[in-house]
């Protein structure tokens, strides 16, 4: 079972998800996957978004995506949507895109906004890039405007990614913040550039897809060109690691990794994780013949044969290369739907056609993302069945998926025992 706290649990719920939540926690065995309805039930679902996921932060994209004054782009998660828009004096804002007047969605899609406002398509009220409500037609001449701007989110951008969090008092961020400066730094992903992005939509449940993201156990029957490349899950992976940091030592580089990821995060803190991670011998890049595919990247002096990982929150999760980096951000839409998207960056100032061919940027991850797709909704449609049960974590290789899902359970219990009095009424 799993290791519950000494609180007045079970005790306290007398709301009827709260209760069908607690004794689903109490019955939950540990290091086992979740009970079915953790994946499937639309109530727990609701739950867990509304409870859970608002007060994390989430990645948006990359500030190369919005580089100019009145580019914006538009995020979705659940069944909100985001505005992210870059203003004329170079800040990047975050706001809801729900018109003040009746709620109608603003954009759609990324774009550029026309004389730098953002207009809604239904009855033409007009906004600026921060949000401010500019033009509110046929409004009488007194009408407030002030105070029916677009509701603003707060947002930071770190190494070039942008992150939003959809709660006005979000998880600190300022640890995982470092996190990526002491990892990617080195990269300059600041000055990255997105070359490509890929929207996969899972028709499975948020935590499957996520679990899945945070194993290598499924690599090797799942994706044989990942594993002709990449160190991790090899039985001398240690011995790998080893020659890495003493690689990584003769090149005079300094990567600070950390694992406060999970339940290592402090309280109140945004979880975040940072590791290198050796390629086999002799490859240098994630590409069909192990050779870089784009220049180098940041401050690198050569192509180490390693990648280095970032993860900021539940859902989203960062690799590079020397020579190209991925980002690999989830949003649950559904209990049974999630979209995966998978965005490219290569050197900001790398030309397509000269220094790089997109498609053989793209090639290990387009496929192993497919790959990704089919075994997870394959997951999904298993644990639907009747005769599902959960099942045991393979440990110690699937164990930051065991520690995934016990963060979750945690977090989920935190919840229910802070449910307002009028809930648990
Ligand atoms: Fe946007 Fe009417 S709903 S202007
Ligand atoms: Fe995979």
């Amino acid at each position: 079972m799993l290791d519950k706290p000494n609180r007045n649990f079970l005790a306290n719920n007398s709301s009827p998800i709260g209760n069908t939540i607690a004794k689903l926690i109490a019955n939950q065995p540990g290091d086992y996957s979740l009970q079915q309805a953790f994946y499937t039930s639309p109530e727990i679902y609701r739950f867990e978004i509304d409870n859970v996921l608002m007060k994390h932060w989430h990645c948006v994209g990359h500030q190369s995506q919005i580089a100019e004054a009145g580019q914006y782009l538009v995020y979705d998660i659940d069944k909100e949507s985001i505005i992210v828009t870059r203003a004329q004096d170079g800040e990047i804002y975050a706001m809801s895109n729900v018109c003040r007047h009746r709620g109608s969605r603003i954009c759609d899609g990324s774009g550029k906004a026309e004389g730098n406002t953002l207009v809604c398509p239904y009855h033409a009220w007009s906004y600026g890039l921060d949000g401010s409500l500019q033009h509110a037609r046929m409004m009488p001449r007194n009408f407030d405007k002030a105070s029916h701007g677009l509701t603003r989110l707060p947002v930071r951008v770190a190494q070039g990614l942008i992150l939003v969090s959809l709660s006005e008092s979000p998880l600190e961020i300022d640890t995982a913040i470092q996190t990526v400066d002491g990892i990617y730094g080195n990269y300059d992903w600041a000055n990255a550039k997105v070359i490509h992005q890929n929207k996969i939509t899972f028709k499975a449940n948020w935590k499957l897809a996520l679990e899945n993201q945070v194993e290598c156990m499924h690599c090797g029957p799942a994706h044989p060109e990942f594993s002709d490349l990449h160190g991790m899950g090899l039985p001398n992976e240690a011995q790998l690691r080893q020659e890495l940091v003493e690689r990584t030592k003769a090149l005079d580089l300094n990567f600070v990794c950390n694992d406060l990821w999970a339940l290592n995060a402090p309280e109140g803190h945004e979880m975040t994780f940072a590791d290198r991670v050796p390629m086999k011998p002799g490859v240098l890049s994630a590409t069909s013949d192990g050779n870089p595919v784009a220049p180098i990247m940041g401050n690198l002096p050569a192509h180490d044969g390693a990648f280095s990982l970032y993860y900021v929150g539940p859902h989203n999760h960062f690799i590079t290369y020397s020579d190209y980096g991925g980002m690999f951000c989830y949003s649950p839409k559904s209990a049974d739907e999630t979209t995966l998207t998978f965005t490219w960056l290569v050197r900001g100032d790398a030309k397509e056609g000269v220094d790089y061919h997109r498609e053989k940027v793209t090639w290990l991850w387009d496929v192993t993302s497919a790959a990704d797709k089919k075994i997870v909704e394959d997951n999904h449609l298993g644990v639907l069945s009747r005769f599902y049960n959960p099942g045991p974590y393979a440990l110690p290789i699937e164990y930051k998926t065991a520690r995934f899902t016990k963060w979750y359970l945690e977090a989920m219990m935190r919840a229910v025992e802070t449910l307002p009095a009028e809930d648990a009424a």
